[in-house]
């Protein structure tokens, strides 16, 4: 088969990895991809990537049997409708269920028909009326901007002032933030589910935990996510049971009875409130960084499954995993996710590798032969071990040996697996 993958990050690194190991692939490309990915695929340049016409284009000459697209924005700009007309396959969902990520107010009013468990909220288009209710409810509290607004769009506010200040922020984001969502702050622990479905069944992958924060014990701002392990152990026998059956397969076929078929990698963020998950956002694709952790311990053809999906067969393939535990740290630019430096030359990728580490590109360059920095996350850093203390263990070791100007990891990605019921 010759697939193209769409995107350029450490998730679409690790996703090229995997499928090139697929007997089924004959060529592999990405778009725009990155230096790590060029390992595997011939990286294309010249094209957009929310260019549809251009792709379709590129797949039909290039004789394209699946295209995979990793980030959410192609998906809510219809790249997968687009191919769809011109006969090309896709793993990813098509425009109207991507708006399960791409609006807040789709996916809860969803939520909310169909009695999935996810925080109480109202909707608002007018920030004054917004504000009265956050008085009359309290915080903490949270503030949401309905459309895609690079992951900044939510606010957890502790106190009153920030709320309200959270709401004229929501200003900020422009049309994403014209409708805002208030709701109810829920307290436990996070866990991602990422499932691949067909849009009839549904195969979940081994449950993991991201790291939002930039610093050690969650400090600091938001990032894109600075590290992931699996499985999470948050997400127990119960959570997943319950995660299965009230969450991901009533969502599925909610969608379907909206007309709506979704098919692709549907990612669950779970907040585990007292044992039992509920929703706190979906996405409509792999995450980054769960993917670099998760798609390690996954021991089937990566490639068939996407196939499945596109297909509409998932039912009659067997998903096998390993039983092992991977961690992905990630290397970030110092001063993410404010400003930083770029260009800086990276040194020790290949002392990591010969480590027994995965290292997935993310922002990274070439520049006259060399690679270095690009973006505000650089690296992510993966090992898999038999279990998650010798992960752990390894993983930093690996750390210690790649270096660039600047560099900021967190010491602390999978502690609370270790944490026991102390968790918060
Ligand atoms: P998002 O950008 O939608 O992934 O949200 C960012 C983060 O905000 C989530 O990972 C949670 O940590 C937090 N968050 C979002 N909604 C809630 C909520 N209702 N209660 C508590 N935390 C939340
Ligand atoms: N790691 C969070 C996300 O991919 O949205």
């Amino acid at each position: 088969m010759n697939v193209l993958i769409i995107g350029g990050g450490g998730r679409e690194h690790a996703l090229a990895w995997k499928i090139s190991q697929s007997p089924k692939l004959k060529k592999l490309y990405a778009l725009p991809g990155n230096p790590g990915i060029e390992e595997f695929a011939e990286c294309v340049s010249g094209i957009s990537t929310d260019d549809n016409s251009a792709i379709v284009n590129f797949a039909k000459d290039k004789k394209i049997d699946l295209v995979v697209v990793g980030p959410e924005a192609p998906l809510v700009n219809g790249l997968v409708d687009a191919l769809e007309i011109a006969g090309i396959k896709s793993f990813g969902c098509k425009k109207a269920a991507a708006q399960i990520e791409g609006s807040k107010i789709f996916a809860k009013n969803l939520m909310k028909k169909y009695n999935i468990p996810t925080a109480d909220f109202e909707v608002f288009d007018d920030l004054n009326l917004a504000k009265d209710y956050i008085r009359k409810k309290g915080a903490p509290i949270v503030i949401k901007a309905d459309g895609l607004a690079a992951g900044k769009g939510v606010i957890v506010a502790q106190n009153l002032d920030e709320a309200i200040q959270a709401v004229d922020d929501m200003k900020n984001f422009g049309t994403a933030g014209s409708k805002i969502v208030v709701e109810e702050c829920m307290v436990g622990e996070e866990a991602s589910l990422l499932v691949f479905t067909d849009g009839k069944t549904i195969a979940p992958m081994v449950a993991a935990q991201d790291h939002k924060r930039v610093f050690d014990g969650d400090k600091g701002l938001n990032t894109g996510g600075m590290g992931a392990y699996a499985p999470a152990p948050i997400a127990d026998e119960k959570v997943l049971r319950l995660a299965e059956e009230k969450i991901l397969k009533p969502i599925v076929s909610a969608l379907k009875s909206e007309g709506i078929e979704y098919r692709g990698c549907l990612y669950a963020g779970l907040m585990i409130v007292e044992g039992e998950p509920k929703v706190v956002e979906f996405n409509a694709r792999f995450g980054d960084p769960e993917t670099q952790a998760v798609l390690p311990l996954l021991k089937s053809d990566l490639l068939e499954i996407m196939l499945a999906c596109a297909e509409g067969n998932l039912a009659e393939k067997e998903i096998s995993r390993s039983s092992e535990s991977a961690i992905c740290v990630i290397a970030a630019s110092g001063g993410y996710p404010g400003s930083y430096k770029k260009n800086l030359p990276i040194e020790g990728i290949e002392k990591a590798k010969a480590l027994g580490a995965l290292v997935f590109h993310a922002g990274t360059a070439k520049k006259d032969g060399k690679i270095v920095t690009s973006g505000g996350r650089v690296l992510g850093v993966t090992v898999t071990a038999e279990n998650l203390e010798k992960a752990v263990e390894r993983v930093y070791k690996c750390m210690e040996v790649i270096n660039f100007e600047d560099m900021h990891y967190r010491k602390d990605i999978a502690a609370k697996a270790f944490a026991g019921s102390n968790r918060i």
